[in-house]
């Protein structure tokens, strides 16, 4: 039984940052970000916002938009590079905000996370036995960005988002899929401590190792690459062609990656979902903020096909077709 997404919705930290905001106490300009990056400002969680608040407020959004209750979900896949905190997992504490009695994990594929999450929820409703699982991706990514580093600060920005997959009888659900993994690139984009190779101390502290650390242009230069042969391999697998995508929903890391990866791909601009200009790179949390955007404001209706696609830390990316259901 094919898996369709039959509700989404999103969260965002009510804070704004602004690059104005940010020439003050950087040494950047508004201009260097905007021709960079295409990002005008993001959102900031403030003192009492964390990824599982956000993560909540974003579910119980898609749950209202799908028309289910809490009681209907019948498992949690939550995809985050900032969970809120070592352990226990962020779905226990996103659970327990939606009151759900269902099983929970994490998983985590950095940038790529929601699209690897969506694929595993939707292999488990065809396995049989789900009817209803709840996809978050939640990013708090201000609490681990080096406020002294300009090259990763100005990108980053935190919000939630999420997706309702429902057993669906009709043709509805993702096609195809692909995912990967180059772990020759585990330095290129990473948080070095904190985990069990390089546990908290006094010295990691001082050294700064609890913050992201980005190898930008390498990164760049890699994420256009997968990001089109990712998505070529998905839609191969589908039989489908850029020219049947309707909508081109990727990760919103980089006005330009975007920008390079679709024109590579052949997908039209008027055809590709972006919203990086006033959230910024919100990780695993992009591709479905740009999800609930493109379906509430009516551009994604019912038999679209619609390609997702997105890279990150790692290196990992995923790409897949869903055909865009009624709802
Ligand atoms: O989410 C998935 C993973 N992340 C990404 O996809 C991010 C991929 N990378 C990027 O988006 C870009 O590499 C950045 C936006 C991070 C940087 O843009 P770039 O065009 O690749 O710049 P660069 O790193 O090559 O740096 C060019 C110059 C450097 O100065 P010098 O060495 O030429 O003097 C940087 O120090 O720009 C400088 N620079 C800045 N200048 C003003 C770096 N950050 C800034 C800044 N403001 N914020």
């Amino acid at each position: 039984m094919p898996a369709a997404i039959t509700g989404c919705g999103a969260s965002l930290p009510a804070g704004v940052l602004t690059n104005h905001d940010l020439e003050a106490v950087l040494e950047t300009s508004d201009r260097w970000i905007v021709e960079r990056t295409g990002i005008r400002e993001r959102r900031i969680a403030d003192d009492g916002e964390s990824s599982a608040s956000l993560g909540v407020a974003a579910g119980r959004a898609a749950l209202a938009d799908a028309g289910i209750g809490s009681g209907d979900v019948d498992l949690l896949v939550v995809a985050t590079a900032t969970p809120e905190q070592p352990l226990p997992h962020t779905g226990a504490f996103v659970g327990d905000g939606l009151g759900l009695g269902c099983g929970s994990f994490d998983l985590a594929a950095g940038c790529a996370g929601f699209v690897y999450a969506l694929v595993v929820g939707a292999a488990l409703i065809e396995a049989g036995n789900l009817a209803h699982v709840l996809v978050i991706g939640t990013e708090t990514l201000s609490r681990i960005v080096d406020p002294d580093d300009r090259a990763t600060r100005v990108l980053f920005g935190d919000a939630a988002g999420a997706a309702v997959l429902t057993a669906s009888e009709g043709p509805a659900g993702i096609l195809a899929w692909d995912l990967g993994c180059d772990g020759s690139g585990t330095g290129l984009l990473g948080v070095p401590a904190g985990g069990s190779r390089r546990p908290a101390s006094a010295e990691t502290v001082a050294s700064r190792q609890h913050f992201m650390r980005m190898s930008g242009r390498e990164v760049f230069r890699r994420a256009v690459t997968v990001m089109v042969e990712s998505a070529g391999a998905t839609l191969a697998r589908a039989g489908a062609t850029a020219e049947t995508v309707d909508w081109f929903v990727p990760h919103q890391a980089n006005a330009r990656i975007i920008e390079a990866a679709r024109q590579r791909l052949g997908i039209p601009a008027d055809r590709t979902v972006m919203n990086i200009e006033r959230f910024g790179n919100t990780s695993a949390a992009s591709i479905p903020l740009a999800l609930a955007e493109a379906a509430g404001d009516g551009r994604l209706t019912a038999g679209d096909r619609v390609l997702l696609a997105g890279f990150g830390a790692g290196m990992a990316w995923a790409s897949a077709l869903l055909e865009w259901g009624p709802r």
